[in-house]
């Protein structure tokens, strides 16, 4: 094991994307505030984070997105109203969200790319590890996918991404990584990147291995990122820092235990519902009850 002498606190959650591929929904309304069954998209990744020991959270949001910060928020007046009305189990539940972490935000001005949005938070993240969550990507498993992250960054002492396997015609919508074959370590497959390619065609893709959206990098990342130049699309593309990163300092790829989803496209947003609606505590019984009846 090697001995590290920082310890993963921080992660950022980029939020300032248009949401152009949710039209109209994300017209007026933030894309990371569509609810999947009753929590708002980037919920799911708050919670992620609490549930992989991160302390603070610093989302990168923009023009528009006020929602963002007033969900995690406290919210006295709507506290005192359901506790007038009787209603303590709800009043509990929206005190939680507000005490679920430490909050921070900061904005990024102009549509730049990912990259570009996660140099954004560099003051707020100093010289240390940090988790990058994209808040449009649901992961569930158990343990959650940013804490296996944390787990291999912590026995390796470099980043580690998550990754799945796509299909070869999706792999122009996707980072996709170069690998060696995978050892292991811990019990898991790690794979080492041997480089990447930010949404490459079916011809080009090095391999089928995609990068699904959760990242633990360290603090050197944000010199690449000063230093990356324009890329797909014209922006500033983590995906191009990290391969920097890759080839001068080491970063591994894991496939984590669990399903994703991307729940920032359509399809992806209502395979996430269906499914975790499925799961719900409540109606989840009644809801697969109902989907049966539907194929009859
Ligand atoms: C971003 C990243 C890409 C990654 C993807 C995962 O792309 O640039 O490397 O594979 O997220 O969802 P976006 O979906 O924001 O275009």
């Amino acid at each position: 094991m090697t001995t590290l002498s920082k310890s993963v606190r921080k992660a950022v959650l980029p939020a300032a994307g248009l949401g152009t591929r949710f039209l109209p929904a994300t017209k007026a309304q933030p894309k990371e505030m569509l609810p999947v069954v009753d929590k708002p998209l980037i919920q799911y990744a708050v919670e992620e984070c609490v549930a992989s020991g991160i302390e603070n959270i610093i989302i990168v949001t923009g023009r528009g997105k006020n929602a963002i910060e007033d969900h995690f928020d406290a919210s006295p007046e709507l506290e005192a109203f359901l506790e007038r009305k009787g209603r303590q189990d709800q009043a509990e539940l929206v005190r939680q969200i507000g005490n679920l972490v430490r909050s921070s935000y900061t904005r990024q001005k102009e549509p730049l790319g990912l990259g570009h949005a996660v140099l954004e938070a560099r003051d707020m993240v100093g010289n240390e590890p940090f988790a990058v969550l994209l808040g449009d990507v649901i992961m569930t498993g158990e343990p959650p996918a940013t804490r296996q992250l944390i787990d291999v960054y912590e026995s390796t002492g470099e980043g580690a991404i998550a990754v799945v396997p796509v299909e070869r015609e999706q792999v122009s919508l996707y980072g996709i990584v170069a690998t060696d074959p995978p050892i292991e370590r811990d019990g898991r497959q790690i794979y080492r990147i041997r480089d990447l390619v930010e949404k490459p065609s079916p011809e080009e893709a090095p391999s089928t291995l995609a990068v699904v959206g959760r990242y633990v990098l360290p603090g050197e990342i944000f010199d690449y990122l000063e230093r990356t130049e324009p890329g797909r699309g014209g922006e500033i593309q983590l995906t191009d820092a990290l391969r920097q990163l890759a080839k001068e300092r080491g970063l591994w790829a894991v496939v984590c235990e669990g399903k994703s989803y991307d729940a920032g496209d359509k399809l992806g947003f209502l395979q996430a519902t269906v499914e975790i609606a499925m799961e719900n505590p409540e109606f989840g019984e009644a809801f697969r009850t109902w989907l049966r009846s539907l194929k009859a």
